[in-house]
């Protein structure tokens, strides 16, 4: 039987436990390690998970020498510093998503992805759900023809987590670096990963948290409190990309909205296609349009599945067996278009990439 990958995962907060669970469901995975600074969250969930060792310092965990691979789940803030750290330990790494919270800091995980010869992937989710993959599949087959046009849409009108995730030095941003990043990732990698050339953003700070709102419930992170929030309320932007297609970002954690809404659309000359609120495609045949609906077990994204798909790539991918569908360019790439909207925002005019 083949040696299995020893894993570690560092921040045992809230998504911690979608990695937990599918390498708990992964036969070629091992999860070794538990580390969070919070020393009772690491002892309750390398109980739940029977983890074999635990730290309170991703420093330590890092000089054990049995360990493989981590997954770091840690403040966006964090995770270019504890990826550096283990790929010059010699591990290779899952981040979660956004790969950190500056391109400064993303060009130093790229060099040192690079020096150390080991693995990273982003955790880019909605690369590795089902659908992404059958859309993926009409897009190389030319179904779509030339795609010039993309909509990301992800509004909350009450969906501030609080936390860390409202505090910008931890979180880098809002809801554009939260839940923007999914939703522009997913249909920049569809597009075939265009470069950019210019963007031109806005971000808005006048509804605040909304905290005064009643008889509403909504997601609130461990550590809560109305009173701390230096995020920006809703972000939009016209992203421009060198082959002459455009995409269309509208994201909010508050906003007077009727309703929450997530939609990712893709419009080329052949055919368009929804990934999101459901999987659709559009065509048109014999001077007629056609709504099609693939017949799949779940039109819309399945986070359960997509999680494991994403585990079970990256265990392949340290055992040599894949090549990850997210590298770290595809990071840099991305908070290339993040910080570029904030940046956009800021000096309120459009900003050029060369
Ligand atoms: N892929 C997705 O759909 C998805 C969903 C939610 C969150 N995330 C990402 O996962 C990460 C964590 O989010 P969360 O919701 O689990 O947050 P969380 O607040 O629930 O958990 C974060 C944990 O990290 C620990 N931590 C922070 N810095 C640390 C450090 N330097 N060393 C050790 N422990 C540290 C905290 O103590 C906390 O327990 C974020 O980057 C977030 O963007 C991704």
């Amino acid at each position: 039987m083949s040696k299995k990958l020893k894993i570690g995962v560092i921040g045992t907060g809230s998504i911690s436990d979608s990695h937990l669970r599918s390498y708990q469901n992964n036969e070629n995975a091992d999860i070794y390690a538990i580390c969070d600074f919070n020393e009772e969250r690491v002892k309750a969930k390398a109980a739940a998970f029977q983890a074999e060792k635990t730290y309170t310092n991703h420093l330590d965990l890092l000089k054990d020498a049995e360990l493989d691979a981590v997954s770091i789940c840690t403040w966006n803030n964090t995770h270019a510093e504890i990826a550096i750290d283990a790929l010059n330990a010699g591990k290779h790494v899952l981040v979660e998503k956004p790969l950190t919270t500056s391109v400064e800091k993303a060009l130093k995980v790229e060099e040192a992805v690079k020096r150390s010869g080991k693995n990273l992937q982003v955790g880019f989710v909605r690369r590795y759900a089902s659908n992404t993959k059958i859309i993926k599949n009409f897009i190389d087959h030319g179904e779509l023809g030339e795609i010039y046009f993309a909509k990301a849409t992800c509004i909350r009108r009450l969906g501030n987590p609080g936390g860390w995730f409202a505090d910008k030095e931890r979180s880098g941003g809002g809801p554009l670096i939260d839940i923007g990043v999914h939703v522009i990732d997913i249909l920049w990698y569809l597009m075939g990963c265009p470069k950019v050339k210019s963007i031109s953003g806005n971000t808005y700070s006048k509804l605040g948290n909304r905290s005064n709102i009643e008889n509403l419930s909504f997601y609130k992170a461990a550590d809560y409190d109305p009173s701390k929030n230096n995020v920006e309320d809703m972000a939009n932007a016209m992203i421009r990309f060198e082959n002459g297609a455009s995409m269309l970002v509208d994201v909010s954690f508050t906003l007077h909205a009727k309703k929450d809404e997530i939609a990712v659309k893709l419009f080329g000359t052949k055919g368009g296609a929804e990934i999101e609120p459901e999987l659709s495609i559009i065509s048109e045949k014999h001077n007629t349009i056609l709504n099609i609906t693939p017949q799949v077990d779940n039109l819309s994204f399945d986070f359960v599945k997509g999680f494991q798909n994403e585990i079970d790539h990256f265990v392949n991918v340290c055992l040599g067996e894949k090549e990850t569908l997210s590298p770290v360019q595809h990071g840099v790439e991305m908070m290339k278009i993040l910080c570029g909207i904030y940046e956009s925002s800021e000096k309120g005019k459009e900003i050029y990439f060369n």
